[in-house]
């Protein structure tokens, strides 16, 4: 009997112009570039222009996937939407995202999981397409973190990026093994009792603001390389597959140092981890959709290939999903 599956036929990416380095930062904070880039990787990050929304982003990285997968956007039945940096408190910025593509159609809405947002987006529209209620989905990373940055803490203004990047998911039928087209597994996790560890103290229903980011670095730390070994663990056992399957590793971009204690504890060797976090720090929901269009666009990723993501975000929430390309 065939099986049906989500297949990514198409992806797009969207960085803003500006680009700020980290010896930008440290004309006006107390921090260098050598300390951001040893401990954490990063040496710039892009930021969003004044009037720049996340929808902006959102659709720039769209069309482009939209594109990339020869369709159009009438083709999409499902925009989802990952985001923390919404344009507005509501409606769903997916549903501008889903006007300014021209849909009329279609269902459209925001996942909110902080960095692992892209994970739990792709894991909703994977069921959406195995249940069969929608045949093709457009799923965005996008965010503008440096709206929700206290630009004097340096503890956590140097580590974010704005950016975008997107999917296309067509249902496809198969046989259904691991050597099929599509995604094969996803998992997603959450811990309410880690809130206190990574959050805005702000929102429409505490403060009436914004709010910045407020994070304990060190212990996100210690979560991001227990729950990653453990939810690749988990995605592999449900897969029958071992670490040395696995073409292309492409976490979450939030710290280097939690990338290769990563790759090491799999045995990846550094050419089948893609890393972006150099040039766009960490982008949250955006950083997966963003890596997979960099390796998919310059050729690392090819048809047939393994491909393995996996993320850690606010909640705490974190999450993997495998896909054969
Ligand atoms: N420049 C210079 N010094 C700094 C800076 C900076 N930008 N930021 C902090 N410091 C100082 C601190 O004040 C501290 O000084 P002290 O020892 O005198 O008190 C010292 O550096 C060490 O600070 P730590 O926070 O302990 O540094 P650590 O080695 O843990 O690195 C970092 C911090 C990079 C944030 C790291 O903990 C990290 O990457 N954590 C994980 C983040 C993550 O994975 N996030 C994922 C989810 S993100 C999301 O969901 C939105």
């Amino acid at each position: 009997m065939a099986v049906r599956r989500s297949c990514a036929v198409g992806r797009g990416a969207y960085l803003p112009a500006r680009v700020v380095t980290n010896d930008e930062l440290a004309q006006r904070l107390d921090t260098s570039d050598e300390w951001i880039t040893t401990r954490t990787g990063i040496r710039q990050r892009h930021i969003a222009a004044d009037g720049e929304l996340t929808s902006h982003l959102a659709i720039a990285a769209a069309e482009g996937a939209i594109a990339n997968a020869r369709m159009t956007a009438s083709d999409i039945d499902m925009v989802l939407l990952a985001t923390s940096t919404p344009d507005e408190t509501f409606p769903a910025t997916a549903t501008i995202v889903q006007r300014e593509l021209g849909m009329t159609r279609g269902m459209a809405f925001d996942v909110q999981a902080v960095c692992c947002g892209f994970v739990y987006a792709l894991a909703v529209a994977d069921n959406f397409i195995k249940a069969a209620q929608v045949d093709t989905a457009l799923v965005i990373g996008a965010e503008t973190f440096s709206r929700i940055l206290d630009w004097e803490d340096r503890a956590t203004c140097v580590l974010f990026g704005d950016g975008a990047g997107a999917v296309v998911l067509r249902a496809e039928d198969g046989a259904g093994t691991t050597a099929d087209r599509g995604i094969l597994s996803t998992h997603l996790h959450a811990d309410g009792r880690q809130h206190d560890l990574l959050y805005v103290d702000g929102g429409p229903s505490s403060t009436g603001t914004a709010g910045y980011v407020k994070m304990h670095g060190r212990e996100v730390f210690r979560h991001g390389v227990e729950k990653m070994a453990s939810v690749i663990d988990e995605a592999l056992a449900a897969n029958d597959l071992e670490a040395s399957d696995i073409d292309w590793f492409i976490p979450h971009q939030a710290n280097k140092r939690i990338i290769d204690g990563t790759s090491k504890k799999l045995g990846l060797p550094a050419d089948r981890v893609v890393v972006t976090i150099d040039r766009h720090a960490n982008t949250s929901a955006a950083s997966i959709p963003l890596a997979i269009a960099e390796a998919a666009d310059d050729g690392r990723i090819q048809p047939g290939h393994l491909v393995l993501v996996e993320a850690l975000g606010g909640g705490l929430t974190w999450g993997s999903a495998i896909l054969r390309w």
